[in-house]
């Protein structure tokens, strides 16, 4: 096949949900569309439950299935799919806000009874950052729901986004009978739970046929006109550019767990969803289609055995073909490596590839020199951007209890960070190191795992913090007065970035109007 067919059908994407929104159910009903597994049940029980805090046999089992189920590639019609996951725990947030920056588009998921969820908002945040498409899968229609409309209102609302409907629910609850695709202009009945696939699927051209009255009932066929009629005279016609800017969420409505109204989404995903597009670099914007190879890495994975030390990095292919075997360019270390094992992954297994192309994403066996947001090329210097830190939330220090094992402790906690379990920060006044997490269950990890891989034992004092904010100014005069003026509040990045460590927020306005020369940045990457 060539290349630019390649490209052109490949779909990369994620999916995205609060917790219990179904975003398991809806994955494992698209994979089964896609032929990649064969039974329901597969990937729910992968699912990351986290009901125990201190399990660590489920926290270490997690670790490694996810390796499994974080990119599910699958074949559809005649479009290759890659579908990564991302963790709903809202401890987990930062990886999946990397692994957005790995996709092309993102399926949301809400459920009609909850409707916009905190996790859905801060999500829909990370992807207007960079307008990454979305489609908005309304879910539990099985369920006696919020209002469709007063639903849509609150999507728009929230996550500040224009919707467009493209299915419309009959009823909801007991009484559902289905939707109305207004992009297939077809019915498509509920049946319940014995629903097979193509079941109950009428062509309805014309919204006024009688033979809507009979299928449904002459009430709800009514209504049914009545929505129609009010849904394309109050939104505008649905204009696919519109979707590819990330101005406008086109809206489905289903029951995951039914496997109703899943494939009108994975149709008119495959139709609109966009095929690797241009990414910007430090340097230029690189087009897929572009002979040479590039990528960038956007997750790490340590591997289970903690005696063999090798991690798999997540490459998310550019441009060009990365081809097995062949040299490539380490920007940040301006190093050649070699990858003589890389793989693919094919729904729940790893083979090891030859070749892939822009969209796909492949693992990279690594002893320690990838990073996150690192690029590779076939020769260019550029590094890809979009793989910000985000300022994070909770706080701790870190306090070496065995001076004896003071190196293994620096090792694990730089190769952790690597990974990107959490972040470290340094105070420039006595060296003082803290970490920096989204949620409580991050030290709860690297702790287990500084002890279990490293040999290494640490306490984590809690600090009481507001945000770590990156700090720059135009003027280096002003940057190094301001630095000097609150050293015992400026920390180093990973990176070595200034960053400014905000004690509380009131506090943090008072020192941005009192410094109005100095900018406050919530993550590692910004424009001054
Ligand atoms: P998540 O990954 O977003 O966290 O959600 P998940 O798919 O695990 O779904 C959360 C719960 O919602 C599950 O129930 C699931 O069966 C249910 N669910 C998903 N889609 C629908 C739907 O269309 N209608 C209804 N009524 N329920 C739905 P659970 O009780 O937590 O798990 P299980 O015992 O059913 O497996």
């Amino acid at each position: 096949m060539a290349f630019d067919q390649e490209i052109s059908k490949r779909r990369t994407f994620g999916i995205i949900s609060h917790p219990d929104a179904g975003k398991t159910t809806l994955t494992e009903k698209l994979l089964l569309f896609g032929g990649a597994i064969q039974t329901a049940g597969a990937v729910k029980s992968n699912k990351i439950k986290m009901h125990a805090r201190s399990d660590w046999m489920e926290i270490e089992k997690q670790r490694g299935i996810s390796v499994a189920t974080s990119v599910m590639g699958f074949n559809y019609r005649d479009v290759k799919i890659n579908l990564l996951d991302t963790p709903g725990h809202k401890d987990f947030a930062e990886d999946t806000y990397r692994t957005l920056t790995a996709v092309d588009s993102v399926v949301m998921v809400i459920d009609c009874v909850k409707g916009v969820e905190e996790q859905t908002e801060r999500l829909m945040e990370v992807c207007r950052m960079r307008n990454t498409p979305v489609i908005c899968f309304i879910n539990k229609l099985d369920r006696e729901g919020q209002d469709p409309y007063d639903l849509l209102d609150e999507v728009e609302e929230k996550l500040n986004i224009k919707v467009r409907p493209l299915s419309w629910p009959i009823n909801m609850g007991k009484t559902f009978k289905g939707v109305y695709s207004l992009y297939e202009k077809n019915l498509h009945l509920f049946q319940g739970s014995k629903q097979t696939l193509g079941d109950g699927v009428q062509k309805i051209e014309d919204i006024q046929d009688s033979r809507l009255n009979e299928l449904i009932g002459e009430d709800d066929a009514e209504q049914l006109r009545e929505d129609v009629d009010l849904i394309e005279s109050v939104y505008p016609d649905f204009d696919v550019n519109e979707y590819l800017a990330g101005n406008i969420a086109p809206v489905f409505f289903g029951s995951a767990v039914n496997n109703f109204g899943v494939k009108e989404l994975l149709d008119c995903f495959i139709d609109i969803a966009p095929n690797p597009k241009d990414r910007e670099t430090d340097v230029r914007e690189v087009a897929p289609d572009e002979s040479k190879f590039s990528g960038f890495i956007f997750k790490i994975h340590a591997n289970m055995d903690p005696k063999h030390r090798n991690r798999i990095a997540f490459l998310r292919v550019c441009s060009g073909k990365f081809e097995r075997g062949k040299n490539y360019l380490h920007v940040r270390n301006d190093k050649n490596f070699r990858f003589s094992n890389a793989t693919a992954f094919m729904a729940q297994e790893k083979e090891t590839i030859d070749e892939a192309y822009p969209g796909d994403i492949i693992g990279l066996y690594d002893t320690g020199n990838l990073k996150i947001g690192d690029t590779l090329t076939s020769g260019e210097k550029m590094m890809y951007k979009g793989i910000p830190a985000f300022s994070p939330e909770m706080f701790k220090e870190v306090v070496n209890k065995d001076a004896m094992k003071t190196k293994q402790l620096e090792k694990g906690l730089k190769q952790l960070m690597e990974e990107g379990v959490a972040q470290l920060f340094s105070f420039e006044l006595g060296s003082r190191k803290v970490v920096g997490t989204v949620g409580a269950l991050q030290f709860e990890v690297i702790q287990h795992r500084l002890k279990h891989e490293y040999g290494a034992s640490a306490d984590f004092v809690p600090m009481s913090l507001f945000k770590a904010c990156w700090i720059s100014s135009k003027d280096q005069k002003k940057l190094d007065e301001f630095v000097k003026s609150k050293y015992r509040h400026i920390a180093r990045d990973k990176d070595g970035k200034l960053v400014f460590m905000a004690e509380t927020r009131s506090w943090l306005q008072m020192v941005q109007d009192n410094f109005p020369d100095i900018n406050f940045h919530f993550t590692s990457e910004f424009e001054d």
